[in-house]
C-alpha cells in the first residue's frame, strides 16, 4: 500500500526518484508525486492522478532540481485517487512537505484541534494532518524540523512510513516508520529511503532497517541519527547488507513481471530447497523443525493465518498437516481470526504465511496468538520484514523478489515450505513410514523439472486462453489437496482480468453453482489421478450434462476425464500431496494469457495493491 522513496545525496534527485517510484508501482498507482527542494532554495511538490507514467508526462518540460527529495506512489485510503489527494503535501506555509505508507488513525481528532488553530486542508487524507501538526510543533513550540516530527509523531496513533524534507533546510531528510516497511540506504555522500530494497540497490548495498517507533534524522555529512519514540534514547545505527541484485528486479526480457516470475519457480523452488533437502540422503533438515519440533510435536492445534494467495497456501497446509503428522489444523483469514475473539491455547503454534511479510491484518492476527501464548511461527519471503521480527521461529521462501501484484512464485514456494515443514514434522513424530518419507522427499526433489515439463505447454495454455476471453464468468473445481488450488486459479482469474470466478470443492458444486452452468460457461477441473479420481470424474460428467465447457487438468496418461472434457492441460505424475507445486502453473497461466487477451494491465491490475498494509 502506498511506496515512498527519499534522496539526499550529490546527484540530481528526479531521476532517482522517478526510477524508485518506478520499482514501487507495485504497492499502489493512483497517483505519484515529487518533492524537492531546488538550488534556489524553493520547496516545490509535483503531483499527479494516474501512475508514475502520467507523472513523468507532467514533469517533462518542467526545469527541475535539487539534491535533496522524496516521492510517493499511492493506493488510496483516506481520499479518492485524484491530483489534491496524491503526495507529497504541504504544510500551511508550504515550507515542510511529506509522504506517508499507512494510516493515522487519530486523524480526525488532530484535524479538528488543527482546524482550531487557524489550520486550512487542501485534501481529503489523514496525511495532510501530520505535515500540518508537524509545522505547528515547529512554529508552537519553536523547534527544529527533528523535534517537530518526533512530537507530532508522540501524538498520532496508526501505523507510518514518512519521508519529510523542508525548504529552508535542504541538508536534512526525516523518517520514521511504525507497522509500514521502511529501508534507508547508506551510500558513499548519499541517502536513500525505499518501501522495500528495490529504489536503493542500485546506488548501495548498506542499508539501516529501522525498528517500529524509531524516527531518524538523516544530515549531509553527518552521521545518521535514529531516537526512539518511547524514551528519546539515541540508537546506534546498525549497517546491514542487503541481498539483492539488479536482476532480481528486472523483468528480463519478459513481457511482464507475472510472467518471468511464473517461469522462475523452478529456480525459486530450487533456491527455497537449497540447504533443506538433500537430494541424495532423501532428507530434508530444516532449522525451525529441529530446534522446535517438540513444540510442535506437543501442539494441542495448528492454527495457521494468512491473507489471500497465501491464505490459500495455508488451506493446503491443512491437508498437509493433517495428512502427514496428524495434527488438527485450522485454517482463517487473518482479517476475521484477528477480530472474533479466537479461542487460542498457550500449547497451539501459529503458522502465518505472507509474501511481504507486511500484511496488517496477517500481523494483527499474530500479535493476538502470541499475546495468547501460542508459538508463532512465520512462513515470509521478505528478509526482516516485520513477519520475521515478529516470530519465534520460522522458515523463509527465499522465492526472490516477487513484484508481479498477482502472486505466483511466492505461492509455490509457500506450499513447498509447508511440505518440508510437515514432511520433517512428520519424520520427527513417527507418523509416517520411513519409506513413505523418502518417497516423497525423493519426489520433491523433481518437482523443478516437472514444473519446467509444464511451462513447455504454454504455447497450449495460451491457445485454449484466446478462446475464453467471452467469459464472464469462471468456475474452478477440486478436491482434496487441490480444492484450494481451484481457489488460488479462480482468483487468480479474477485479479489480473476482472472476470469472476469462483473456486468450489468438486462436490459441492451440486449446492448451488451448478445452477450457473450452461453452454457458455467455462469450468476449469483439477482433476488429477489420485484416489478422488472417480468422484472427481463424476462431477465433470455433471457439468458435461449440462453443456458446460470443460478445461481440465489431468495427470499424464489419463483417459477417462479426457473423454468428457472440451480442453485437457497434463500434468506430470507425482505424489498426491505435492500435487499442487504442478497444478497450479496451468492455471497461473490461463490467467495470464486470458488476461493479456483482453488488454489488460497484468502486472497492476485495477484496485490492487501487492502489500496491504493497511487493515
Ligand atoms: C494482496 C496481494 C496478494 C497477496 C495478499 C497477501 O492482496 O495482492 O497477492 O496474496 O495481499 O499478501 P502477503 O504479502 O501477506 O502474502
Amino acid at each position: 500500500m502506498c511506496g515512498i522513496v527519499g534522496y539526499l545525496g550529490t546527484k540530481e534527485a528526479f531521476p532517482i526518484l522517478i526510477k524508485g517510484l518506478h520499482r514501487l508501482e507495485y504497492r499502489g498507482y493512483d497517483s505519484a508525486g515529487v518533492a524537492l527542494v531546488d538550488k534556489d532554495g524553493n520547496l516545490n511538490v509535483y503531483k499527479t492522478k494516474g501512475k508514475v507514467a502520467n507523472l513523468e508526462e507532467y514533469c517533462k518540460d518542467k526545469d527541475i532540481s535539487g539534491t535533496v527529495g522524496i516521492a510517493h506512489t499511492r493506493w488510496a485510503t483516506h481520499g479518492e485517487p485524484s491530483d489534491k489527494n496524491a503526495h507529497p503535501h504541504y504544510s500551511q506555509s508550504k515550507n515542510i512537505a511529506l509522504i506517508h505508507n499507512g494510516i493515522i488513525e487519530n486523524y480526525l481528532t488532530l484535524k479538528t484541534f488543527l482546524i482550531s488553530k487557524g489550520y486550512e486542508f487542501k485534501s481529503e487524507t489523514d496525511t495532510e494532518v501530520l505535515v500540518q501538526l508537524i509545522e505547528y510543533m515547529m512554529q508552537e513550540h519553536k523547534l527544529g524540523l527533528y523535534d517537530a516530527v518526533y512530537q507530532a509523531l508522540s501524538q498520532v496513533t496508526g501505523a507510518y512510513a514518512i519521508g519529510v524534507i523542508e525548504r529552508n533546510n535542504p541538508n536534512v531528510l526525516i523518517t520514521a516508520r511504525i507497522a509500514s516497511p521502511l529501508i534507508v540506504g547508506v551510500g558513499e555522500g548519499e541517502f536513500l529511503l525505499g518501501s522495500d530494497a528495490s529504489p536503493i540497490i542500485e546506488y548501495t548495498k548498506n542499508v539501516i532497517y529501522p525498528e517500529d517507533r524509531q524516527v531518524i534524522k538523516i544530515e549531509r555529512g553527518k552521521e545518521i541519527e535514529i531516537r526512539s519514540l518511547d524514551n528519546e534514547k539515541l540508537i546506534k545505527p546498525e549497517i546491514k547488507q542487503i541481498q539483492l541484485s539488479l536482476d532480481d528486479i528486472e523483468k528480463g526480457g519478459f513481457d511482464h513481471f507475472m510472467l518471468k516470475e511464473i517461469f522462475e519457480q523452478p529456480k525459486s523452488l530450487n533456491l527455497c530447497m537449497n540447504g533443506r533437502l538433500q537430494r541424495e540422503q532423501k532428507e530434508i533438515i530444516l532449522r525451525g523443525i529441529q530446534d522446535y519440533g517438540e513444540r510442535f510435536a506437543k501442539a494441542r492445534r495448528i492454527l495457521i493465518t494468512a491473507c489471500g494467495t497465501s491464505w490459500h497456501a495455508g488451506l493446503i497446509g491443512k491437508y498437509l498437516f493433517e495428512t502427514l503428522c496428524r495434527i488438527p489444523v485450522e485454517v482463517e483469514v487473518a482479517s476475521e481470526f484477528r477480530y472474533r475473539n479466537p479461542v487460542i491455547y498457550s500449547d497451539d503454534v501459529l503458522i502465518a504465511i505472507s509474501q511481504s511479510g507486511e500484511t496488517a491484518d496477517t500481523l494483527a492476527a499474530m500479535e493476538l496468538a502470541k499475546k495468547q501464548g501460542a508459538f508463532i511461527y512465520g512462513i515470509c519471503n521478505v528478509v526482516g520484514s516485520s513477519v520475521a521480527r515478529l516470530t519465534d521461529s520460522g522458515t523463509y521462501t527465499h522465492a526472490g523478489p516477487e513484484i508481479g501484484v498477482a502472486s505466483t512464485k511466492a505461492f509455490t514456494t509457500q506450499v513447498c515450505v509447508l511440505a518440508m515443514t510437515a514432511l520433517a514434522l512428520a519424520k520427527r513424530m513417527k507418523t509416517i513410514s520411513e519409506e513413505d518419507y523418502h518417497r516423497i522427499v525423493g519426489e520433491l526433489c523433481n518437482i523443478e523439472t516437472k514444473i519446467n515439463k509444464i511451462l513447455d505447454q504454454t504455447e497450449k495454455v495460451k491457445d485454449i486462453s484466446k478462446i475464453f476471453t467471452y467469459a464472464r464468468n469462471f468456475l474452478y473445481l477440486g478436491r482434496g489437496f487441490n480444492y484450494p488450488v481451484a481457489m488460488e486459479g479462480a482468483l487468480k482469474l479474477k485479479e489480473i482480468s476482472y472476470i469472476h470466478a469462483e473456486g468450489y470443492p468438486a462436490a459441492e458444486m451440486k449446492h448451488g453453482p451448478i445452477a450457473l452452468i450452461d453452454e457458455e460457461m467455462p469450468i476449469v477441473v483439477v482433476a488429477p489421478h489420485y484416489k478422488m479420481y472417480n468422484k472427481i470424474l463424476s462431477n465433470v460428467q455433471e457439468v458435461k450434462a449440462r453443456k458446460g465447457r470443460i478445461i481440465a487438468i489431468v495427470t499424464e496418461g489419463d483417459v477417462e476425464i479426457r473423454k468428457q472434457a472440451d480442453y485437457v492441460i497434463e500434468i506430470p505424475e507425482t505424489e498426491e500431496c505435492l500435487s499442487p507445486l504442478l497444478t497450479v502453473i496451468p492455471l497461473q497461466l490461463l490467467s495470464y494469457y486470458i488476461a493479456i487477451a483482453k488488454g489488460r494491465d497484468v502486472d497492476q491490475p485495477r484496485n490492487l495493491a501487492k502489500s496491504v498494509t493497511v487493515e
